[in-house]
This record gives C-alpha cells, sequence and structure tokens, in this order.
C-alpha cells in the first residue's frame, strides 16, 4: 500500500473474552460483560457454557449479560468447534463439576493435543476417558485434591485449566512454567480477589473457604494480536500514520512490539489506562525500514500466534530472521511452523523450519503466489498483509477462516488505505 491512515479499533481480546465469560458463568447472578470479541471461537465457549444451564444473552461487542444458578449435566456433547481455549479451559472447569461430559471439536481441534491438560488434572482426582492424545474425550469431574505442577511447555491453556480446576474444586494449585505465559487467568482472578498469587516464581491459587466467586461487570481490552495485523500492515506501507486504538498491552503478551521495535519500526503507546485489571493503550504506527532479528526461546510465548505475521515482516526485511523454538507452532490451529514457510516459499521468498527453529530471508521481490492457510485464521489474515505490498499478488486458499478471531478483518485492512478511494 502506498499510503495507509485512519483509525482502526480490534476486536475484543480473545484470551480475555474466553475467560470472562466462564468466570462470569462460575458466579452465582448476573454479570455484565462489553467489549467481547463476537468472533467464533467465543461463540464456542458461549455455546458450551449454554448447553451446562449459563443463561448467555446475543454475543455482541455491546453489553452481553451472563446468568446461572449452577452448572449442570449437558444433554449433548459439548462442540468447542475451532477453539483450542475452549476445551482446555473447559476441561477444568468440568474437572471440578460432579457429572459427566464428552468434549469434542472441529476437524482441526480434534487433531491438538489434550494430554497436556487431561494429565494434570487426572492427578486432582477427574475421571477422564480418552481414546488419544485429543478430543473427543469424556470427564468426570468431582472431589479433586490439590496438585503442584511443574508444565512441560510454557502454555497459558495448561496453566488455566489446573488455575480454574482450582477454582471449581476448592483446592490448592501450584504451577510453575518454563517460560511465563500470558496472565489473563491471574489478572482476573486477582480483579476478583480470589486467592491468586506468586510465591517463588510459581503461580499459586489457595481457595478461601467462604469466598463465593462474585459477580462482575468489566470491559474486555482490544486484542493485541488482532491489532498486529494491522500495525503490520501500516509499517509495510511506504507513507502515512495509523492509530489503532484501544489495544491490551499485557506484558505477557507485547513480543510482537517489542520485536518489531527491534527489526526498526517506532510504534508510540499513548492514553495509557487500565481495563479490569489489564493495561490498555492507542498505538501510533507509521511504515518503516525493518532488519532481521533472532527472536529468543524466553520471547516466544509473549508472542507466540504473532510469529505467522512476524515471519511475514521479517521476509520484507533487511538480512535474515531466526525465531528459536517455535515447536509449538506445529500443534495450532494448523501446523504454522510448516505452514509459513511454505508459503513464504510459495510467493517467491526464502524460510525453512530446521528443527524446532524457523528461518526466514529478507528481500525486496513483490511477492506473487498462492498460499494455502488450511482454514486456519492467522495464516489468512499474515498473507493478506503481505498482499498489501506494492506490486504482490498473493491469492488466498479461502478467506472465510478470519471470522475465528477478527470477523471484520478485511474490511479494517481496506479501511486502513488511505491510497484507495472508498
Ligand atoms: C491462549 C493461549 C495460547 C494461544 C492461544 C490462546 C489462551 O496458547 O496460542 O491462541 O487464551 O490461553 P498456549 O498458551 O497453549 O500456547
Amino acid at each position: 500500500m502506498r499510503r495507509v491512515g485512519g483509525v482502526v479499533r480490534p476486536p475484543g481480546d480473545k484470551s480475555i473474552s474466553h475467560r470472562v465469560l466462564m468466570v462470569a458463568a462460575l458466579a452465582r447472578g448476573k454479570s455484565e460483560l462489553a467489549g467481547l470479541l463476537t468472533g467464533a471461537d467465543v461463540r464456542s465457549s458461549a455455546r458450551v457454557l449454554r448447553q451446562l444451564g449459563t443463561k448467555i444473552s446475543t454475543i455482541r461487542d455491546t453489553a452481553v449479560q451472563v446468568s446461572r444458578s449452577r452448572l449442570t449435566a449437558p444433554r449433548s456433547p459439548l462442540n468447542c468447534g475451532n477453539s483450542g481455549t475452549t476445551a482446555r479451559l473447559m476441561l477444568g472447569i468440568l474437572a471440578g463439576q460432579r457429572f459427566a461430559a464428552t468434549l469434542t471439536g472441529d476437524a482441526s481441534l480434534r487433531r491438538r493435543p489434550m494430554r497436556r491438560v487431561t494429565e494434570p488434572l487426572k492427578e486432582m482426582g477427574a475421571d477422564i476417558k480418552e481414546r488419544g492424545d485429543g478430543l473427543p474425550l469424556t470427564i468426570r469431574g468431582g472431589k479433586l485434591r490439590g496438585i503442584t505442577y511443574t508444565s512441560p511447555v510454557a502454555s497459558a491453556q495448561v496453566k488455566s485449566a489446573l488455575l480454574f480446576a482450582g477454582l471449581t474444586g476448592g483446592v490448592e494449585v501450584t504451577i510453575r512454567e518454563p517460560y511465563r505465559s500470558r496472565d489473563h487467568t491471574e489478572r482476573l482472578l486477582a480483579h476478583l480477589g480470589l486467592g491468586i498469587h506468586e510465591r517463588d516464581g510459581a503461580i499459586v491459587f489457595e481457595p478461601s473457604p467462604h469466598s463465593n466467586i462474585p459477580t462482575f461487570q468489566l470491559s474486555v481490552p482490544g486484542d493485541i494480536s488482532s491489532a498486529a495485523f494491522m500495525v503490520a500492515a501500516a509499517v509495510l506501507a511506504e507513507a502515512g500514520e495509523l492509530l489503532v486504538e484501544n489495544v491490551g498491552v499485557n506484558p505477557t503478551r507485547t513480543g510482537f512490539l517489542v520485536v518489531l521495535e527491534r527489526m526498526g519500526a517506532r510504534v508510540e503507546r499513548i492514553n495509557l489506562r487500565d481495563a479490569g485489571g489489564e493495561p490498555v493503550a492507542d498505538l501510533v504506527v507509521r511504515p518503516a525500514e525493518l532488519r532481521g532479528t533472532v527472536v529468543t526461546a524466553a520471547e516466544v510465548p509473549t508472542l507466540v500466534d504473532e510469529v505467522p505475521v512476524l515471519a511475514v515482516l521479517a521476509s520484507r526485511a533487511r538480512g535474515s530472521t531466526v525465531f528459536r523454538e517455535v515447536g509449538e507452532l506445529r500443534v495450532k490451529e494448523s501446523n504454522r511452523l510448516e505452514l509459513v514457510a511454505a508459503n513464504l516459499r510459495a510467493v517467491g521468498a526464502r524460510a525453512e523450519a530446521r528443527g524446532n527453529d524457523l528461518h526466514v530471508e529478507g528481500g525486496d521481490a513483490s511477492p506473487k503466489g498462492r498460499v494455502d492457510t488450511a482454514s486456519d485464521h492467522r495464516l489468512a489474515m499474515a498473507f493478506a498483509v503481505l498482499g498489501t505490498v506494492d506490486g504482490a499478488d498473493v491469492k488466498l486458499s479461502e478467506r472465510t477462516s478470519v471470522a475465528i478471531s477478527y470477523p471484520g478483518f478485511f474490511r479494517d485492512l481496506k479501511r486502513i488505505r488511505a491510497d484507495v478511494p472508498t
């Protein structure tokens, strides 16, 4: 794009939207949530919670009411759609309930590993019947015991599932992870005064015998993982300036901005404020000449969903970029490690997965070719951004997957083009 301009507001944060819906469903009484993501993944969480007896008004980005009296046994399997967060976090919640429920999902979700969550939950006392490492599976919760667990992966989904099991089962949970993953669950529990703290680098949940989960009102900040696509398109433009409003800038999520600045871009954070225990800012972005960098293993959890778009940016930088230890990308909505590399090659760039590392060579030839998104929303959006480069001709195998996390993505991408008459 020749010129970027205007203002965009990313949709509500996906991770926070799932969590506030689930915790509101556990509170006895009525909560009110604003700014929720209306994407398909959050609708999957809402659908599953409704099957368990929660009343949730239509999911929209204005006010949504959540109320329930008691979670009840579902009459049919709980379909988590494409959403790994729904499946894994709900397993934690179901571990504390005295009934059986079967969880399933779409073809992509059924291929994703669940043992990382089911193993510690079984150790806590949940009865889980699974055929392999994945969905469908049946869980029967009940009386749980506390756990001290060192997770082999830095996964917020594993951590949150165990914290939710502690919350619903009323038992103590101590969890260590190799690197700190996103801490939205901890912040939400702290915001609600629910016995969470840090001890010697571990996250500890301590139930207090008489404290019920309170109802609450909360406004969800915009999703930095969605904002990243608009920021990236602005950085790749030739001139102009973009304002991205209402972006969550929780430090466990801002690795994309840190790496982008190291690559030579400047993203100004203005109007810093707080929303329900989460830091929020507006971002001012300008086009920049980028240089390659090394993304370390410790940084990966802070930008895990932004690797596809960062790899796209790296393909436009001077020099090479290496993403270290990104093996987890193999078990996301698609095998992102292989597909990011293969799709960059398909449009004429040089990229390769070597072991668990991703290598990308920068260049300035116009990207041209057909990309296989594998119905993965973040691949579709990352390569759509590459398609905005002047002279590019990038064809996507499909575009509808963006509805998972950013239903208005193509509208916004068009809106920020100051060089195209609307
Ligand atoms: C999420 C955590 C991340 C991320 C996913 C959402 C969450 O997964 O990739 O999109 O909401 O907890 P892991 O923490 O399992 O890597």
